[in-house]
């Protein structure tokens, strides 16, 4: 029987009541889930209740969690000083729609952690944050297109729902790369207000801002390609489109909504050591809960205060920024950048470890808390290279062999990472090498045949 078959049928067995649910909320849901990422084939697990670094689903089956909510909860489910500080807050008020105490706590927490912010707006979601910095970004360079990295996601709103998983024959030459919108229903009016450059060439970033000369006005980038199974910037390169964008008067967002208080407390400018103009974030600032914020120096933020709008009714409410100062106060402690660094290092030496004993081509990508697992041995620096070299079969039968085993080895993705939270332990670590050294060896055998 060929792997993928075997490996389905235990997942469908081990599954039956997450597939009956499934069927049902599909007559009520569209796809039958919130976020239309989260369907896939056979049926996505429902989910009942979770726990720590665990996972339970409707069949009674528990995993050890590394898709930790694509990467919001780094302080692992249900952390208890997070519970804590947000059930008092349910009783003295969920929503204000008026200015109250936490936001300057929230803002300060968040200053202290990124040189590149002087004031802070609060959002619900990542999405809102990419869609209102870019807003601001137009706004004080005074020009009106968007450029967007290939490979890259900020979100599901229409400036940027463009060349994140293009196929090859429609995406034009590597270093000019064609704008491809991934959703009806986006004007191509506003599609023509962006364009689009590859990853890691510099030069070629170059040549796009000559020909676009006075319409680019804002460059955003996830400074590692988090949604394209972590392309890290090479060499300069993130300190190269910060000249680029001083020549050519270009506002410089670094989306940080999977990297900012991940991969250092910082995020991505820290690590990099990099000063953006604009800050995106969401996610894991938030302890699990919808917060997102935009961040930045004061002259750009000040464009909020010379009309460019930015309104609505949850921003900062005290539930979540609750939850978000517990967060970075008490949970992102040095200690826990620690633990999980290490922990994330102890990861990526088994996964590589187990490959190379079982002579199956591949390798970790990793930074910190959050690593990816890639099977090719090229090294991968764009989203043409991704194209080009990842086995997404294999990837399917790694993923669904691992869940079999009880463990979430992260979001359902070839181009998704795992998160380790503060909550997981060396002994999480080993029983995933553990389940992974017993689904190796069929994985070495599908890869080589
Ligand atoms: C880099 C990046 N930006 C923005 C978003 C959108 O965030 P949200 O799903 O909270 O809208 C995501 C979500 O995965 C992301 O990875």
């Amino acid at each position: 029987m060929k792997l993928w078959e075997s490996v389905e049928a235990e997942y469908r067995e081990r599954t039956p009541t997450s597939k009956e649910m499934y069927h049902e909320t599909r007559d009520h849901v569209p796809m039958g889930v919130a976020s239309s990422y989260r369907a896939w084939d056979p049926h996505p697990l429902i989910i009942d209740r979770a726990q720590g670094a665990y996972l339970y689903d409707v069949d009674g089956n528990s995993y050890v969690d590394f898709d930790m909510n694509n990467g919001a909860g780094m302080s692992g489910h249900a952390h208890p000083a997070v519970t804590e500080v947000v059930t008092e807050q349910l009783r003295n008020g969920t929503l204000f729609t008026h200015p109250h105490e936490l936001l300057s706590e929230a803002a300060a927490e968040l200053k202290k952690r990124w040189d590149a912010i002087d004031k802070v707006r609060f959002t619900n979601s990542g999405t809102e944050s990419t869609m209102h910095a870019i807003r601001i970004a137009r706004a004080y360079s005074g020009k009106d297109k968007l450029l967007k990295i290939e490979g890259a996601y900020h979100g599901c709103h229409d400036y940027v729902l463009m060349s994140k998983s293009a196929p090859g024959r429609l995406s034009g030459h590597p270093e000019r790369p064609s704008r491809v919108v991934e959703s009806h229903g986006v004007p191509e009016k506003t599609a023509e207000t962006v364009e689009i450059a590859p990853w890691n060439d510099l030069e070629a970033v170059e040549g796009i801002l000559r020909e676009n000369i006075n319409e680019i006005g804002a460059l955003i980038v996830e400074p590692i390609v988090m949604n394209t199974g972590m392309l890290q910037p090479y060499g300069d390169f993130l300190k190269g489109l910060r000249e680029l964008c001083d020549e050519y008067r270009i506002t410089y967002i670094f989306d940080e909504v999977k990297t900012g208080v991940k991969i250092a407390p910082g995020g991505a400018a820290e690590y990099y050591d990099v000063e953006p103009d604009l800050v995106t974030m969401a996610k894991s600032i938030g302890g699990n809960f919808p917060v997102g914020a935009i961040g930045g120096k004061e002259e750009v933020m000040a464009q909020i205060e010379h009309g460019a709008a930015h309104y609505g009714t949850y921003n900062g409410n005290p539930l979540v920024l609750q939850a978000l100062v517990t967060q970075l106060r008490e949970v992102l402690t040095e200690d826990a950048y620690e633990h999980v660094d290490a922990l994330g290092q102890r990861m990526v030496q088994g996964y590589e470890d187990i490959m190379e004993d079982q002579g199956i081509d591949g390798h970790v990508e990793h930074v910190n808390s959050q690593g990816s697992i890639l099977f090719t041995d090229e090294r991968i620096e764009n989203y043409r290279d991704w194209l080009d070299n990842i086995d997404y079969d294999l990837h399917e039968n790694f993923w669904f062999s691992m869940v079999n085993q009880g463990i979430m080895p992260h979001p359902h993705s070839a181009d998704q990472q795992w998160t380790i939270s503060v909550q997981h332990t060396e002994e999480h670590i080993d029983e995933t090498l553990e389940a992974f050294k017993h689904v190796a060896p069929r994985l070495a055998e599908e890869q080589q045949s």
